[in-house]
């Protein structure tokens, strides 16, 4: 299927993924979006934020107004599963990173799913394969990751399982393109990929050195800013990702590389349990 084949996508769940992702569909790709959530509020906030994006898009003179307008009309937010995946031909699960949750979810989905519509997993730390495992036609599923924030980050990595077609590969790799963004290829579905098996055991060592070097956040944020060129800091970007999110992905890729390095640093383990979990709860290393 080419990337203008594609008419109606399906996104499962409006979080700080989700809706980024529903919006490029939308705003980039042209595609009518359904935007699913469990419960109306979810869905509400997912809406809430593509209007902030969208707006700060018309603020600084990059969308006009009533093209915002017309993107926002191509956004369906639902709660019915049935109602998200009529007519689909690609599906975009961005669910919380609960590997049952997500089994759950797929079986459901292998019920209502057109026949030859693509399943694609925003997944970052769970098996594309495992997923596949759960749908009637696993040739169909495969890996579509996406960066935070969705909107601005230009990178799709695109994650083979041990079963998916050519076909599918080709279809996200054209519906990644349709979206404007730039695509690599895991030919192997290992852990983390590409970006995060190399970048969350850096942001790991980057919060190790806080305590190592005696030094304060805030130093350490323009340490690699202006020493290494990052364009944030590594504990800004670690609240912009969400403390909940890092720890669980360096756990699933302790889990299986068991090195050191991967597993999250105590001081991270203790500010998620303690609800600061970055930009999404007004307080991490910063308050918002
Ligand atoms: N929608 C629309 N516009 C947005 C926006 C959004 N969601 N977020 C920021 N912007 C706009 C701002 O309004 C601002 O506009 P302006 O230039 O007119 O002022 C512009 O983008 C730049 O934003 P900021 O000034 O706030 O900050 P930066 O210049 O630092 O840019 C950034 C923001 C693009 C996020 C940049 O800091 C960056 O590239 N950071 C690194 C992000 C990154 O590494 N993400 C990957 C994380 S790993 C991951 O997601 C994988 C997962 O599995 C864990």
């Amino acid at each position: 299927m080419s990337g203008s084949q594609i008419r109606k996508v399906a996104v499962l769940g409006a979080g700080l993924m989700g809706h980024g992702i529903a919006q490029v569909c939308a705003q980039t790709a042209g595609y009518d979006v359904a935007l699913l959530d469990v419960k109306q509020e979810f869905v509400d906030r997912g809406m809430s934020m593509i209007k902030d994006s969208l707006a700060r898009f018309v603020s600084k003179g990059a969308l006009d107004k009533q093209k915002a307008d017309a993107i926002l009309t191509k956004i369906h937010p639902t709660t019915d599963l049935e109602v998200a995946l009529e007519g689909v031909q690609l599906v975009i699960e961005a669910a919380t990173e609960d590997p049952k949750l997500k089994l759950g979810l797929y079986r459901r989905v292998a019920e209502y799913l057109p026949p030859g519509a693509v399943l694609a997993s925003n997944t970052s730390s769970i098996s594309i394969t495992l997923l596949g495992s759960a749908t009637k036609n696993p040739e169909n599923v495969a890996g579509m990751h996406f960066f935070n924030p969705p909107q601005l980050m230009p990178l799709i990595e695109i994650i083979r399982g041990a079963r998916t077609s050519d076909s599918t590969v080709e279809t996200v790799r054209a519906a990644a393109k349709q979206m404007g963004k730039e695509t690599v290829l895991c030919k192997k579905d290992s852990p983390g990929f590409i970006v995060n098996r190399i970048l969350i055991p850096l942001l790991n060592d980057c919060i190790r050195v806080i305590d190592e070097a005696g030094i304060t956040v805030e130093d350490l944020d323009t340490a690699l800013r202006y020493g290494a060129g990052w364009p944030m800091g590594p504990a800004a970007l670690v609240d912009l990702i969400g403390l909940d999110i890092h720890v669980h992905a360096s756990e699933a890729l302790h889990e299986k590389l068991a090195e050191p390095r991967m597993a999250p640093p105590a001081r991270l383990v203790r500010m998620a349990n303690a609800g600061k979990l970055g930009r999404k709860s007004g307080e991490g290393f910063y308050r918002y």
